[in-house]
């Protein structure tokens, strides 16, 4: 795959709000085939272009019934390409070309069997003949329109899997993308190589090349600036734009002081040594910790480390540049999130966007050269790259960084107390090799004493809270069962090694109800 990401040959998702779009695109792309979510608004005249190769129709929470159900233009389904609906896709697909949904009061959710009518169809080979699938709907379809059969039923639904070979119109009542749909990789899978015809050679370092190729047209003879967070995508967005134009690409580090022991050694061994990288460090921890002095409302602290930050960045471009590019870290799913309509990355570097609350002096153009990747994806070019896998692998670190863990009033001694507690529970974390399975971990400095017996003595000392969670997208959250001995071995060293701390304890909340931060 030489080509630029403009002209990779796609499936695209025509996403109508359902909650699966973004783990379709995931799972067509671990099948190998490059995959974008477009809304389900856009015009006919896009799709047809010869990269474009096939339409799937996501899920959505609306009957076709509802006044105001999203509907695509009549003409996608007039497009010279392979169409796969799913759920909602499948039934506005059997409403447009003259077939009828039935409105029911009561849906089907939860597992169902599928019997399999026609195992010859391209979309239904190799699957067994009764296998299990995912179902989570209100309406179901009743008559078929006109040219397509039914390929496969569950006892509820008779009409679970449609299709017209001679058209190549295919519609699922469940969802193959989720886990329960045990062989919905399978149904995928045939839908891109069997029906669409896919050349299956998307990899995301393939990714690499080409995208470095189009990184040094965008800039040209520019410079650019980069704010390195310390998180896996600044870092993958700056390694990346530092393979395109050496150095003329400055990357800026400011130490707000929130950050967890060691970390910033860590950002400046990584670019500086391993990478050759120009970095400007800005040790700016006194003035972060003076703008949120006597500060414990959480978004209040949030608000002014933000606009404190703002104004670092702003003295720092001005003594370093002119620059003329700004290199953001902007990966997938913050695009689809946006609602902006997600095109090639040659595309996205927008002529005088101006970077939230910057003067009108300071303006760039900016390259987010990992718009079109998922998180995951974003990890493998990072590798590519030859980023240390303390990067790649590294749990999401909120801006305001321990600030916000520090409840209430955030000061020296407090910061201090906490880096070293939450430096013990991670190295225990490491040491028990469950670093990856787990979405994010750390320590929290509750606000409030509690009484200790140290010797002969009764004293008050802090209490840390324990947090660990894993999760798919951070949007929901679980507890992580860790084993008694485990969370007794990270007490015992932290109220032993850390003075001043008398208590920890351990969060076992989920998200909802709780929040993932604790502020
Ligand atoms: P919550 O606490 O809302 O967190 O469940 C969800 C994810 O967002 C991160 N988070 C933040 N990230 N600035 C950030 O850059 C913030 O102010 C902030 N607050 C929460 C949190 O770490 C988790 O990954």
């Amino acid at each position: 795959m030489s080509e630029s990401i403009s002209e990779t040959e796609r499936v695209v998702v025509l996403d109508f709000g359902g909650q699966y779009s973004q783990l379709i695109a995931r799972r067509i792309r671990e099948l190998g085939a490059y995959c974008e979510i477009w809304p389900y608004t856009t015009p006919p005249h896009r799709f047809q272009t010869p990269s474009v190769r096939g339409l799937i129709l996501s899920g959505g929470p609306s009957s076709v019934y509802d006044a105001d159900a999203p509907r695509c233009h009549p003409e996608v389904f007039e497009l010279d390409v392979p169409i796969l609906g799913i759920c909602y896709g499948m039934q506005l697909m059997v409403q447009e070309l003259g077939g009828q949904v039935e409105r029911a009061d009561r849906g089907e959710y939860g597992k169902a069997l599928l019997e399999i009518l026609e195992p010859d169809s391209p979309l239904l080979k190799g699957l067994q003949p009764r296998t299990q699938v995912w179902m989570s709907h209100v309406d179901s379809v009743k008559k078929l329109p006109p040219g397509f059969r039914v390929l496969a039923s569950t006892e509820a639904t008779p009409i679970a899997v449609i299709g017209d070979d001679a058209r190549r119109r295919y519609g699922v009542q469940f969802h193959p993308e989720v886990v329960h749909t045990l062989e919905g990789n399978r149904l995928l899978e045939n839908f891109l190589y069997r029906v669409v015809g896919m050349r299956g050679d998307w990899k995301p370092e393939n990714f690499v090349a080409a995208q470095v190729e189009s990184i040094r047209r965008e800039i040209g003879a520019g410079r650019a600036l980069c704010a390195l967070s310390g998180g896996v995508d600044s870092a993958v967005a700056a390694a990346l734009v530092y393979r395109a134009i050496g150095d003329r690409l400055t990357c800026l580090f400011v130490d707000h002081g929130f950050l967890r022991k060691g970390e910033r050694e860590e950002v400046m061994h990584t670019f500086q040594k391993r990478l050759g990288v120009p970095l400007v460090l800005v040790n700016a921890a006194d003035r972060f910790l003076r703008a949120i002095q006597g500060v414990v409302d959480p978004e209040e602290k949030r608000r002014r480390i933000g606009h404190e930050f703002i104004r670092v960045f702003e003295e720092e471009a001005r003594r370093l540049g002119p620059f003329e590019f700004l290199v953001q870290g902007t990966i997938y799913p913050d695009v689809v999130e946006s609602g902006a309509t997600p095109g090639a990355p040659t595309a996205v570097i927008k002529t005088h966007h101006n970077v939230g609350g910057l003067p009108p002096d300071l303006r760039f153009r900016l390259v987010e050269p990992l718009r079109s990747l998922f998180k995951d994806e974003v990890r493998a070019v990072g590798r590519e790259l030859g980023l240390s896998e303390t990067i790649v692998t590294r749990h999401p670190f909120p801006g305001p960084g321990l600030a916000i863990r520090v409840l209430g009033e955030v000061t020296e001694e407090k910061l201090a107390i906490l880096r070293e507690a939450d430096a013990i529970f991670l190295e225990e974390i490491r040491k028990a090799g469950l670093y990856e399975v787990i979405w994010q971990a750390f320590a929290v400095l509750v606000n409030s004493r509690s009484v200790a017996v140290m010797g002969d003595e009764r004293r008050y000392g802090y209490t840390v809270a324990l947090r660990a969670v894993t999760s798919e997208d951070g949007m929901t959250a679980d507890y992580f069962r860790f084993s008694w001995d485990f969370l007794e071995r990270v007490g015992h060293r932290i109220t032993r090694e850390v003075p001043n701390v008398s208590r920890v304890v351990y969060d076992i909340t989920s998200k909802p109800p709780a929040t993932i931060e604790w502020e």
